[in-house]
């Protein structure tokens, strides 16, 4: 039977949490364990179904991977080429990172077009633009991606637009290759140093990652190693927002606040206190926060996508009015009308929402429709009086792990049944 997430809302939030690890860093990551030569360990590993999908597509390239208490090893030492089909892309989105890994490897990738939540278009333009540049042959035939490697060759390649995805692809596909490559206009994101460090830790020549250029020096080789994943952003972010709408006073560790500075930054402008450290973030709310009059989501180290809708319930019991606006995704207001069931005041134009503070918002029924979303309903939920249900939650486990007993921590009252 499907699972539903329960809350029973209005309640402060109140205590400490460890965040975990990162979901977008662990996915490429994984894909890079394909260049290894060894077998690697990593640590802190999370149980999110997004992990899974990319463990069973490792496994289909013939890696070994288990887990050894919060560790996940994988052994890559005798992968082997095999097509991966459309019942493992439609999974993950993120198996478009393999691209890069694979044709290093075997010199071919043959894999079906991604899947993944839908939140827009997610076109992989760019992917491919890079991997041509590259000197990849590539055909698009019946619904897969058929492409060829023995030609490639360093080079330099500017991309359109600093995709996150993109970026960490042709840094992969360039590492096994003579000579050196650069990437210009390369996506900033932690997630992509994160990535660098680990290459590098196995032996890579990657420098660059955290600016907008990105300088590989190929390697004949990668060994394996121990590798601990940088924690979650996007998470941390989502507990952030959880106290700040429903008041409280918490306590983050393992977590890392330059990451958040963009969304510190928007709460402290607001009538929350927060403190940081080096790897933790404190913050008190005790009254209803003002709104926050414009906030737009871009690459970071700007305001990210994978808070907006988070950000969303903030603004609605908030005082005040917000624009929020969406440049990254088209269809990223799934949770609107959601919230409308709970009362919000949200008028949506283009790519904007006007968002009105109301004092108050109810339970009700409400369905998720990708995973930020889902976890914008989460904290609908603990803000809203009465009882809240969530369905669609195979969305939300996607990135978080046990999302109620993280919040249970919090003294939250909420349960799967
Ligand atoms: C990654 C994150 C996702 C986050 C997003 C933006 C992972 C696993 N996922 O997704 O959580 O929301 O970054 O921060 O790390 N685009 C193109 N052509 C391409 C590639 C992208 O037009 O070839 C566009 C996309 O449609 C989108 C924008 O570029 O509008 C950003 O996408 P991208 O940075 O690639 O996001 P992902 O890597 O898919």
């Amino acid at each position: 039977m499907e699972e539903k997430l329960i809350i029973n809302g209005g309640k402060k939030l109140y205590g400490q949490i460890k965040v975990d690890s990162s979901k977008n860093a662990f996915l490429p990551i994984l894909a890079g364990t394909l260049l290894c030569n060894n077998q690697v360990c990593l640590k802190n590993y999370v149980n999110l179904s997004d992990l899974r999908a990319m463990r069973q597509i490792l496994e289909e390239l013939d890696c070994n991977t288990y887990l050894n208490g919060n560790n996940l090893i994988i052994d890559p030492t005798n992968a082997s080429f095999s097509r991966i089909g459309h019942e493992l892309t439609t999974k993950l989105r993120a198996s478009i990172f393999l691209l890069g890994p694979m044709l290093a490897r075997f010199k071919k990738a043959i894999i079906a077009y991604p899947g993944g939540c839908r939140i827009g278009a997610r076109p992989i333009d760019i992917h491919l633009k890079g991997l041509r540049a590259l000197g990849a042959k590539i055909i698009e035939r019946h619904g897969y991606l058929y492409c060829y490697g023995e030609n490639m060759k360093s080079g330099t390649f500017v991309l359109d637009f600093a995709s996150v995805g993109a970026t960490e692809s042709l840094m992969m596909s360039a590492i096994l290759l003579s000579g050196r490559t650069t990437l210009k206009n390369v996506a900033k994101e932690p997630e992509v140093e994160d990535l660098q460090n680990f290459l590098n830790a196995m032996g890579a020549r990657i420098n660059g990652a955290g600016t907008d250029t990105i300088v590989i020096d190929g390697v004949n080789s990668l060994s394996g190693g121990e590798y601990c994943v940088m924690s979650d952003r996007i998470v941390a972010g989502t507990y952030l927002l959880a106290a700040a709408s429903c008041g409280g006073e918490i306590e983050l560790t393992n977590t890392n606040p330059k990451h958040n500075e963009s969304l510190i930054s928007f709460l402290s402008q607001t009538a929350c206190k927060i403190e940081t450290f080096s790897d933790k973030i404190k913050l008190k709310a005790d009254k209803r926060l003002s709104s926050i009059k414009k906030i737009q989501t871009l690459p970071y180290p700007n305001f990210p996508t994978d808070l907006q809708p988070q950000m969303m319930v903030l603004q609605s019991v908030s005082e005040g009015t917000c624009l929020l606006t969406e440049n990254l995704f088209e269809n990223r207001f799934g949770i609107v009308s959601e919230l409308d069931k709970m009362g919000a005041d949200i008028t949506i134009k283009n790519h904007s929402a006007l968002i009105r503070g109301v004092e108050k918002l109810y339970g009700a029924d409400v369905f998720a429709t990708d995973l930020r979303a889902g976890a914008g309903l989460v904290l609908a939920g603990l803000v809203a009086e009465g009882y809240t249900t969530i369905s669609n939650i195979d969305f939300i486990d996607r990135g978080y792990e046990k999302i109620e007993e993280k919040f249970k921590l919090l003294q939250a009252d909420i349960k799967r049944i």
